[in-house]
């Protein structure tokens, strides 16, 4: 990408965001965050729709959204409307401001998650696979990449790249922050019988894979952000313990974790769906760490 080189990134203060900052500024691009805490580099949605995007803004990235995974947030209609709209209202905001924007930035990323695909032990989904509304987070999914679209008719395009990511694993947050504990004091396990897939990504990949999709030109549409080499819960168990060096045998039943979360948030845990990226191999990415045993290595051996 020539020229001015700035990225604005919505929830760029997050677990994602904070990492894929510092990327870009290494990578010399000035960066814009919106977050709804004022700081340096930093604008407020509400500024947002006052001024519109920063002039020279070459690529907008949009991470914002309401931690489904908070386990002190109960899971009341109040903070199910709280996820939905932190996700759909900011990306509309974005593809707004995109649209109405002089010079367009040349790529929109937006986020989305594999909620999209039906869990099922047998079939494979890829970015081809047809997705339909059966729950709270396929609407969720398929609201979430229908803000992403723009206006069709503009003169100038710009490509949106949506990412379908599954679980993403890294030290600084997701679901390794939650579970770091428990499996280093050997308390850790498969949820259920551990049958059920783990649709997953190493937080380098994910990252890397945002950048590749802004600085490479023929991407473009549904990109699945999962490891090539699927594994389920009891997989990711055992390379995580044997990573710590722990057992991790405990396992934790469906039923505790229906009570705890709710049922309807927790088949994010309890159920899963074998998930392939396809088009994102086929676009030219590579994997940093393909298996799950070279990520949670990294994982824990990282400082
Ligand atoms: N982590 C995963 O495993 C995973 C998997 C699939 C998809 N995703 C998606 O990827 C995106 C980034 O994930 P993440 O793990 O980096 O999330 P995160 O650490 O929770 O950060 C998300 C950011 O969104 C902003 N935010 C939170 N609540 C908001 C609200 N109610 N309204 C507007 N903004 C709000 C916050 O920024 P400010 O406080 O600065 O406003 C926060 O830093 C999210 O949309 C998430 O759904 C994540």
């Amino acid at each position: 990408m020539s020229g001015a080189r700035h990225i604005v990134i919505g929830g760029g203060t997050g677990f994602i965001g904070t990492q894929l900052c510092n990327i870009l500024r290494h990578k010399g691009y000035g960066i814009t965050v919106l977050s709804r805490m004022p700081g340096p580099q930093r604008m407020s949605w509400n500024d947002l729709h006052i001024k519109g995007l920063p002039k020279d803004t070459v690529a907008v990235v949009n991470l914002a959204g309401q931690n489904v995974m908070d386990f002190k947030r109960r899971w009341t209609p109040g903070f199910k409307q709280n996820v939905y709209n932190s996700r759909i209202n900011t990306t509309s905001s974005l593809a707004k401001m995109i649209n109405e924007a002089q010079n367009k930035p040349s790529v929109f990323v937006s986020m989305s998650g594999v909620g999209a695909y039906k869990p099922d032990k047998e079939q494979s989904y890829t970015e081809e696979s047809k997705c339909e509304e059966f729950d709270f987070f396929s609407k969720l999914c398929k609201n979430w990449e229908k803000a992403a679209t723009l206006n069709p008719e503009s003169k100038e395009r710009c490509r949106v790249v949506t990412i379908r990511s599954g679980v993403v694993l890294g030290k600084e947050g997701g679901m390794i922050k939650q579970l770091y504990l428990p499996f280093y004091l050997g308390l850790g396990g498969p949820v259920g019988n551990g049958s059920q897939y783990m649709p997953w990504i190493h937080i380098d990949d994910l990252t890397n894979l945002i950048v590749f999709s802004i600085e490479n030109a023929n991407v473009e549409g549904i990109l699945n952000g999962v490891a090539p080499t699927p594994c389920t819960n009891k997989e990711f168990s055992k390379a995580f313990g044997k990573a710590l060096r722990r057992p991790a045998f405990f396992p934790l039943p469906s039923s505790i974790l229906n009570i705890l979360l709710g049922k309807e948030r927790a088949v994010m845990i309890t159920d899963g769906q074998k998930v392939l990226p396809k088009r994102t191999k086929s676009v030219g990415f590579t994997y940093k760490y393909p298996d799950i045993e070279s990520a949670c290595k990294a994982i824990v051996t990282s400082t």
